[in-house]
């Protein structure tokens, strides 16, 4: 065994942000397992692309006999679980791809890591983790003034996208109790930052201002999210494989509690300075107030003090400098989201990747 990973799910959002991060610090090869459905974009992994620490493949973790290969021929000291159905409005419109990925492929890539783990020897078994990347949405909703979720947390779920990842942080946890297989599960806040698909809250009302199109906010925009820097995601579970405690569960959040009009109108403010509109005017003027989400979930919020005390993790951005970063990122990447509404990143893989294309096809 050596210092390579298994990423799967690394060409998107924060997939892509964790690959990006882990090469530039030299951290080891990187296997990246992506499926590449819509929200899988290789133009994320453009920086890594020529660089023999990243290997692309193209492929599903639900598939054994792959992982198998995989696991088999890169002997990796980890696997690190991003690959999901991640968009909640998506999973009440049509929830099977949830079940089938964040619940069925979960289950099938536990099985493959499970049978290689089996066969590892003393010294490989006690070094290797399997991370799961998960999410707060699966201690369901709080009411204005409850404590933020803590590890121990009842599960709730609300929506099919949450109820999937909820079971398949029970699966994760089952692997470990039964098992033994060394898991660690981290369930984070709201993401955002650099390459986030423009389906999102952030990044679909930089675009739509921009676009001088409607800004939707779902009924009354007093719906409250904890937001924290991709970033900072990324580092707090590089802690986590390095130093969580294998079986146990870690929440990881920003403490930035706010309601979905004041993000919005942060944004209009940010954009405002920087690109004004031509009309002079603001673009909150843009705000426009649309049915709500069906069972949308009232506050989220995390209390990361384990994370904070059991591994000395903090966030390094603020919402006021991660925010600022954001729009300056799409402000200078006007292209890939160009690239990514009018679907033209699908043709990426032709047209970037044709050196790898046995891997790819
Ligand atoms: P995303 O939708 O941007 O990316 C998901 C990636 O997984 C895509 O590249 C997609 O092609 C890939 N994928 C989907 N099904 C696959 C399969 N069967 N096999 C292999 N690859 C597959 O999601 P994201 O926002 O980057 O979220 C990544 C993970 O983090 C998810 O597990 C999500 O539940 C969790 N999470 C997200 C947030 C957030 O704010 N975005 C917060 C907490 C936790
Ligand atoms: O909390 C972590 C979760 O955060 C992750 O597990 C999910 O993968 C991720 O998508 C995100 O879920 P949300 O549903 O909170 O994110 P979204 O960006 O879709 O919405 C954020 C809030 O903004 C939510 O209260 C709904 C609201 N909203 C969203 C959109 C897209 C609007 O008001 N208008 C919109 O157009």
């Amino acid at each position: 065994m050596n210092n390579t990973i298994i990423v799967t799910g690394g060409a998107g959002f924060i997939g892509a942000n964790f690959v990006l991060a882990w090469v530039k610090l030299g951290l080891g090869t990187v296997v990246n397992l992506d499926k590449l459905t819509y929200a899988g974009n290789l133009e994320n992994l453009q920086e890594v692309q020529h660089n023999p620490q990243h290997i692309f493949v193209h492929g599903d973790i639900a598939d054994k006999a792959l992982m198998a290969n995989l696991l088999a021929e890169y002997r990796p000291c980890a696997v690190v679980n991003f690959a999901a159905e991640s968009h909640v409005d998506r999973s009440i419109h049509g929830p099977e791809d949830f079940i089938q990925t964040n619940v069925v492929g979960t289950f099938h890539l536990l099985e493959s890591v499970r049978a290689y783990w089996n066969g590892l020897g003393a010294e490989e078994k006690s070094v290797f983790r399997f991370l799961h990347v998960s999410t707060d949405e699966v201690y369901g909703s709080l009411g204005k003034d409850d404590a933020p979720f803590t590890e121990h947390h009842p599960y709730a779920p609300n929506s099919p996208y949450s109820a999937s990842k909820a079971a398949s942080d029970h699966l994760v946890r089952a692997y470990h109790h039964t098992y033994k297989l060394p898991t660690l599960t981290t369930n984070c806040s709201n993401n955002y930052g650099p390459h986030h698909f423009p389906e999102k809250l952030i990044p679909l009302i930089i675009h739509n201002a921009l676009k001088g199109q409607p800004l939707p906010i779902y009924g009354n925009g007093q719906q409250i999210r904890d937001w924290l820097y991709v970033e900072d995601h990324c580092a707090a579970i590089r802690r986590v494989l390095a130093d969580g405690r294998p079986g146990e569960v870690y929440n990881i959040g920003g403490w930035n509690e706010k309601p979905n009009l004041e993000v919005v109108k942060t944004l209009c403010r940010i954009l405002d300075a920087k690109q004004p509109r031509k009309d002079g005017q603001s673009y909150v003027n843009q705000i426009t107030f649309v049915t709500d989400r069906p069972g949308h979930d009232q506050r989220y919020a995390i209390d990361a003090s384990k994370l904070a005390n059991e591994l000395g993790w903090r966030p390094q951005e603020t919402f006021e400098t991660g925010i600022e970063k954001t729009v300056d990122w799409y402000l200078a990447h006007q292209n890939w989201v160009d690239n990514v509404t009018s679907g033209e990143y699908r043709n990426w893989v032709a047209t970037h990747y044709t050196e790898r294309g046995e891997e790819l096809a």
